[in-house]
C-alpha cells in the first residue's frame, strides 16, 4: 500500500477488514516492524481519536511518532502556487513538504474542508498539496471529502457485531448547532457499499449528498421508512452540499430516539464521536446497550494498526 486516502487505495474492502480482525486478535506480533521508522501526524485541526489512536497503533509497531499540531504550533502554511507571501502565511506547502519528508517516513495529514469553497474542498487541494510535495507515503486522518480511518474502523465494527451477511445499514442525518463537513458521510456511504451492506440514506430534502458518494445506496426521505427492518443506523450530521456549506431549515425532527428504534431490526446505533449529546443522539440511547460508539472508538486503533502495517510492508 502506497499512501491510504479513500476506500480506492484499500484494495478489496472484505480482505482488508479480514486482516484488521487479525491484527487486533495478534495485535503485538508486529511489534518490530516498524523500529527505526518515523510517523508524522500534521493536524490543521483538532482531534482526539484520530491523534490518540493512529499514536497508538504506531507504537505497537515500534515506531516513533512526532504530532504536529500545524493550526498552533508551527508556521502557518501557504498553499496556493506562486503566491506573494506578503501576509501572514510564514512557510509554503513546497518547502515544509520536503522537510517533513526527511524527517519521517510516513506521514498523516489532517485537513478539514473550510467549507466556504466546494470546488477547493472537494478538489482537495490540501491533501494533493500534500501529496504533491511530500515524498512519503500518506494517510488522511480526515480531508475535505473522506474520513477513510474512521470509516474503515466503522466496517470493522459491523463485520464483528452483524448477524447476517449483508446487513441492512442506514445512514441517518441528525440535528446539530452548526455547520459541519460531509466527510464522514461520505466516507461511511462509499465504505459501506464497498464492504457489501444494503445501504440507505436518510436525511431531509436539501441534504443530498454528492452522487459520486452516494452511487450504491438508497435516498430515502422519510426517516421512520429508511428506519424498517434496519440493522445498523449511522447518526451523523453533515450540512448541505448543495447549498454548499449551509443548514437549510428542517421542520421535523429527526433526532432519533428508542421508540424510533423500536422500528428496526433491534438495530445498533452507531457514531463517529464527537456527538453532542440531546443535540445528535439523546442520552437514552447513547448510555443505552444499543449504541456501539465506544466500540468504534477503540477499533479505530486496529484500523491504523493494519495501514501502517500495510504501507511499511510495501516499503520495507
Ligand atoms: N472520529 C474522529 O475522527 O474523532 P476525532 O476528531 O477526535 O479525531
Amino acid at each position: 500500500m502506497k499512501q491510504f486516502t479513500s476506500v480506492a487505495d484499500a484494495g478489496n474492502v472484505s480482505e482488508l477488514i479480514s486482516e484488521a480482525l487479525t491484527v487486533k486478535i495478534n495485535g503485538q506480533e508486529n511489534a518490530d516492524l516498524g523500529k527505526g521508522k518515523t510517523l508524522a501526524l500534521l493536524f490543521l485541526n483538532p482531534s482526539l481519536r484520530t491523534r490518540m489512536s493512529t499514536q497508538k497503533a504506531a507504537y505497537n509497531l515500534g515506531m516513533n511518532v512526532i504530532v504536529v499540531n500545524l493550526d498552533k504550533d508551527s508556521w502557518q502554511i501557504e498553499f496556493e502556487e506562486g503566491a506573494v507571501m506578503n501576509s501572514t502565511k510564514s512557510e509554503h506547502i513546497k518547502e515544509a513538504a520536503g522537510v517533513v519528508s526527511q524527517y519521517c517516513d510516513i506521514i498523516g495529514v489532517r485537513c478539514f474542508p473550510g467549507l466556504v469553497d466546494r470546488n477547493k474542498d472537494y478538489n482537495e487541494e490540501i491533501l494533493n498539496s500534500f501529496l504533491k510535495y511530500c515524498n512519503k507515503p500518506l494517510i488522511s486522518l480526515e480531508s475535505g471529502t473522506r474520513h477513510p480511518l474512521q470509516s474503515f474502523a466503522d466496517m470493522i465494527t459491523i463485520a464483528e457485531t452483524k448477524k447476517k451477511e449483508e446487513p441492512k445499514v442506514v445512514l441517518a442525518w441528525a440535528p446539530h448547532v452548526k455547520a459541519l463537513p460531509q466527510a464522514v458521510p461520505n466516507s461511511f456511504a462509499e465504505w459501506a457499499v464497498a464492504s457489501g451492506a444494503e445501504v440507505v440514506i436518510t436525511h431531509p430534502e436539501g441534504y443530498e449528498l454528492d452522487e459520486q458518494f452516494s452511487k450504491g445506496a438508497t435516498i430515502e426521505y422519510n426517516q421512520n421508512k429508511a428506519l424498517a427492518d434496519a440493522d445498523y443506523v449511522y447518526v451523523k450530521n453533515w450540512s448541505s452540499f448543495t447549498n454548499y456549506g449551509e443548514m437549510p431549515e428542517v421542520k421535523e425532527n429527526w433526532l432519533l430516539t428508542m421508540e424510533k428504534l423500536k422500528l428496526t431490526n433491534a438495530a445498533k446505533v452507531m457514531h463517529c464521536l464527537p456527538v453532542r449529546r440531546n443535540v445528535e443522539l439523546p442520552d437514552e440511547i447513547l448510555d443505552s446497550a444499543s449504541s456501539l460508539v465506544q466500540h468504534q472508538a477503540g477499533n479505530r486503533v486496529i484500523a491504523a494498526q493494519t495501514i501502517l502495517k500495510k504501507i511499511l510492508e510495501s516499503n520495507s
